[in-house]
């Protein structure tokens, strides 16, 4: 070994010890006869002294010493004169009789600092200089953690963690497929799995009763804070167990890993059906930290001559307390909000509350006090609450007032990132209706089993057969979803048959996994959590990118790598491909 201790683990045990450090010069401090160095590498920073007066020269290059340069020293541990209380190293500080340059270093074109000066692209182009930070240092040792401590809960549940391939056949989460052209197969491509879906069913056709693997996958869609196209699922599968069973392990395993990596005990997790959540709070993934629930004025609003009301197929609000003084310019800000297309509101009503009892509202025209007196009563509001309604068409109005409810929860400092409130959002509708492609889509995926009890609408009434299908939602963010499975072959087929594909494109696409169908597949079920999402939710963040080692930009590249980028004529003939840009 090059040295005899990290720079994070020196204290006032070791004062009179020679030792040996090395890493990086975090920064100098030149007092004259004195030097101060503090030297940093990923387990902390340790303070190394030099003075004129014990070797001139030593002090001298000590000096030219710049940052970000590696060095080995030599030295004592002696106790500090001014103690760094911040620092576990604080105490002592090394005498240095000898050190050598390992490396120099060009001046990074940011700082390493907890707080730098460094825009994210240029962060991630010199993502070796950022992950040199604390901050991030931190995040990676967390991922760390959580993964371990997931291995070891799933061991202790008998889970085996198996691999599954990458370069497979489409698998359809609803994004598009990368795809890898074969050399060997002319015009052939494989898959890149957006999950490993099908591959974990199959391992249940086999017999591997409870899987589980901590498994990259791809998805080339539309990014955002909380989507990378190569992301990290722990995907698990179980057979011979129901819905229950399959909440009750993984529950299990979210309650341990707060426990262990953050030492926060969780009680155990409410569930609300989709329906009740779209109701309450117009989201499939509601942040229940705060309250503001939806009060639904449909039928009282209606026939006062107003006419978005009258026409509307849904009235419904928000009591934002305490927001009664919110100013005319503040409240066009918001009708400005919930109209960006992001949201599609057509307009926002308020009703004011004010502290002196009476009732204000951008509906006065319609609405007479006795009026806006019982609508406040719906919404048990009292003096100083502002009302915010939405009204239109059902499924666009509540979606709109979600965010809203949420824009209202950020402004109003509700959603704090030490809280966690964790929860099952269970009772999913099995299939979506695609009014532009006029057809059904999977609300899971095609491998999800309708409620046995809805079985019979599914060639009646399609849209109302519920799945057995669960989300776990923490703090306002899908964590992660699975849902009981259909082992049957003649069901699977309705099912595909139900999504538009013909008898010969199912046997084309999922062949494979029909044809297991017909071996014994056990009655089957699982779940996967995102886990770059896991982290950046421990880590108090709504942006994954700082949990992952070298993440993608928002448009999908490599910054670092400068990828994706073109490849060699000859590597394109290899491949049998011809490039035919527009
Ligand atoms: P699903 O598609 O819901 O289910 O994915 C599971 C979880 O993965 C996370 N996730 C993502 N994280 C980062 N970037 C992305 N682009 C991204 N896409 C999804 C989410 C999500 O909840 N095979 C099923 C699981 C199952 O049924 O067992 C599946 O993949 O947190």
């Amino acid at each position: 070994m090059l040295r005899t201790h990290t720079c994070g683990e020196l204290n006032t045990n070791h004062i009179g010890e020679e030792v040996i450090l090395c890493g990086w010069v975090q920064r100098t401090r030149d007092f004259g006869g004195m030097t101060f160095l503090d030297l940093r590498d990923r387990y902390g920073i340790t303070q190394l002294v030099f003075n004129m007066e014990w070797d001139v020269h030593l002090c001298e290059a000590a000096r030219k010493l710049s940052r970000e340069y590696v060095i080995r020293a030599k030295g004592k541990v002696t106790k500090r004169e001014s103690i760094n209380p911040k620092l576990p190293t604080g105490e002592i500080e090394i005498i240095v009789d000898e050190f050598e340059i390992l490396n120099e270093s060009k001046i990074p074109p940011f700082t390493i600092e907890d707080q730098t000066d460094g825009g994210e692209e240029l962060r991630m182009k010199y993502r070796y200089l950022d992950l040199r930070r604390n901050p991030l240092r931190k995040n990676l040792e967390q991922r760390h953690a959580l993964a371990m401590e997931t291995r070891k809960y799933l061991c202790e549940q008998h889970f085996l963690e198996i691999e599954t391939p990458y370069l497979i056949k489409s698998t359809p989460e609803g994004a598009r497929d990368f795809v890898v052209p074969s050399r060997m197969n002319p015009g052939q491509f494989y898959a890149l799995p957006q999950s490993p879906q099908t591959l974990k069913q199959i391992l249940m056709v086999a017999g591997y009763d409870r899987y589980f693997q901590i498994v990259r996958c791809f998805r080339d869609e539309d990014l955002r804070a909380d989507r990378q196209p190569e992301f990290t699922q722990i995907d698990c599968e179980m057979a011979f167990v129901d819905q229950e069973d399959i909440l009750q392990v993984f529950e299990g395993l979210i309650i341990r890993l707060f426990s262990k990596v953050k030492g926060i005990e969780l009680d155990s997790f409410p569930r609300i059906s989709y329906d009740e959540a779209m109701k309450r709070f117009g989201s499939d993934k509601p942040d229940i930290r705060f309250g503001m629930e939806f009060t639904e004025i449909t039928s009282r609003a209606k026939g006062k001559g107003f006419k978005v009301f009258d026409e509307a197929e849904i009235i419904v609000g928000i009591n934002a307390k305490k927001c009664a003084q919110y100013s005319r310019k503040e409240l066009d800000q918001l009708t400005e909000w919930v109209k960006r297309p992001q949201i599609g509101a057509s307009g926002l009503i308020y009703i004011k509350f004010s502290e002196d009892g009476s009732l204000r509202s951008s509906i006065d025209k319609f609405f007479r006090q006795d009026h806006l007196r019982e609508l406040s009563a719906e919404f048990s509001a009292k003096p100083g609450d502002l009302m915010l309604i939405i009204a239109g068409a059902k499924e666009k109005t509540l979606k709109a007032l979600g965010e809203l409810r949420l824009e209202m929860g950020n402004r109003l400092g509700l959603r704090n990132p030490n809280v966690y409130r964790p929860l099952w959002v269970i009772d999913f509708p099995l299939l979506e209706w695609d009014e532009e492609l006029q057809r059904f889509f999977a609300m899971h995926h095609p491998f999800t089993s309708p409620k046995p009890e809805d079985i019979p609408l599914l060639e009646t009434n399609p849209s109302l057969v519920r799945a057995n299908a669960y989300d776990l939602v923490i703090n306002g963010v899908e964590i992660g979803g699975g849902s009981i499975r259909i082992h049957l072959k003649e069901l699977q087929n309705r099912m595909l048959r139900l999504l538009g594909f013909t008898q010969e494109e199912a046997q084309k696409q999922f062949g494979f996994l029909m044809d297991a169908f017909e071996y014994g597949a056990p009655p089957h079920g699982g779940i996967a959590f995102g886990f770059d999402r896991l982290c950046a939710i421990f880590g108090g963040s709504d942006s994954i990118r700082d949990f992952i080692a070298f993440p993608k930009n928002n448009s999908g590249r490599d910054m670092m790598l400068d990828s994706p980028s073109e490849i060699s004529q000859q590597q394109l003939n290899e491949l049998y491909l011809r490039i035919n840009l527009p």
